[in-house]
């Protein structure tokens, strides 16, 4: 399989890491173009700044966009799906405005649009609420969906650090948006509701609908101190729920005794749960941002989808034996 990745940051610069690693050479992925910007040094010989060269290979099965934002991330995906290549992004941000268009676009180009990283970074968590919804109905989603804030909060409880100080130390580990304030201010986390919630309640959600959105900014290491003293520790929570027809989120942080699981939620880790009619609780558990779990769960759609390919290949095959006259339009 040939893979474009768009954007040679933390994500892109991840997923080319993972591809290249010894024993992922069996898998057969390469890496047929990198997309930089116009003013970037090409260090690497797959780099290209013009994308379509990337569109109008008919060799590149897969586009990786890792360039964040809404513009161009959004015409680009677009475009992508358009020209018949399945689409994998992590960008939360795009898909909590355009979902709905994408897997749509991707339907009719009969590709995939996987999104898999874009909630809760390494966790399975897309995939998880998603075999959840093949037995039971999901009305409520909660949980620690940030990793950057969650790492300045227990920074701060830990070493007694300024905010200030343990932000720059994510921006520095690759924790962090591009523009931070998504994180600190609450907004990165709605995006992840919104995904989640368009999904488990299978509705058009589109972003920050008014709901109520606060963020951990204003909280100094003396307040997380205090909380430590009472026996409790602060996280920033994302919460929704849905009722008959109605739908709700808010981000909001709270208090969890030292006990609790959420307490118990270290570093860049995120803590997300569902409640199920059959399977009750369920939560999902690990580092939710980060260069190599963010690429991991990249790597992981690329490979579904490859082994779909090799799937749909050897029913093809099989057929072949039988009606030689097929041809690869009947397989595709
Ligand atoms: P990043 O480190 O800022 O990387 C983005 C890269 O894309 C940068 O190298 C940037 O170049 C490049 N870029 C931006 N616009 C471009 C354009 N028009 N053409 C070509 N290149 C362009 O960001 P990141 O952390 O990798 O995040 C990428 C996406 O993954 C975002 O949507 C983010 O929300 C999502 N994500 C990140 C994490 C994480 O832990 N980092 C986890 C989950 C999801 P410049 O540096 O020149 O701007
Ligand atoms: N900035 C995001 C976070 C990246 O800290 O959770 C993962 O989505």
């Amino acid at each position: 399989m040939n893979i474009a990745i768009l954007g040679f940051g933390t994500v892109g610069s991840g997923v080319y890491k993972i591809i290249k690693k010894a024993n992922m050479q069996t898998q057969n992925l390469s890496v047929s173009h990198i997309l930089i910007r116009k003013n970037k040094q090409r260090v690497l010989p797959e780099m290209t700044d013009d994308i379509n060269e990337i569109l109008n290979d008919k060799a590149t099965d897969v586009v990786v966009e890792a360039i964040g934002g809404i513009e161009p991330a959004h015409q680009y995906i677009m475009s992508a799906l358009n020209h018949g290549k399945h689409v994998i992004t992590a960008n939360k941000a795009v898909i909590a405005i355009y979902l709905k268009e994408f897997t749509d676009a991707a339907q009719a180009n009969n590709v995939k649009f996987y999104f898999e990283a874009s909630v809760g970074g390494g966790i399975p968590w897309i995939q998880g609420l998603e075999k959840a919804l093949r037995i039971d109905s999901v009305n409520s989603i909660s949980g620690i969906f940030n990793g950057t804030s969650n790492f300045i909060l227990d920074q701060m409880s830990r070493n007694g650090e300024s905010f200030v100080d343990v932000l720059k130390k994510a921006q520095a580990l690759g924790y962090a948006e591009a523009d931070p304030s998504a994180d600190i201010d609450g907004y990165d986390i709605a995006n992840k509701l919104c995904i989640s919630a368009d999904i488990a309640y299978n509705i058009d959600i589109r972003n920050h609908q008014d709901l109520p959105i606060f963020g951990i900014r204003n909280i100094t290491s003396s307040d997380v101190k205090f909380f430590q003293r009472k026996g409790c520790s602060v996280k920033l929570i994302g919460r929704t729920r849905q009722i008959g027809n109605k739908f709700d989120y808010v981000v909001e942080t709270t208090l969890f005794l030292n006990r609790t699981l959420e307490a118990n939620t270290p570093d860049n880790y995120n803590l997300i749960s569902l409640k199920g009619d059959t399977i009750g609780k369920l939560d999902f558990f690990g580092q939710g941002a980060g260069m190599f779990p963010t690429a991991n769960a990249v790597v992981q759609d690329i490979l579904d989808i490859k082994e779909q390919k090799c799937h749909l290949k050897r029913e093809f095959d099989k057929k072949l034996e039988y009606c030689p006259e097929l041809t690869k339009d009947d397989y595709l």
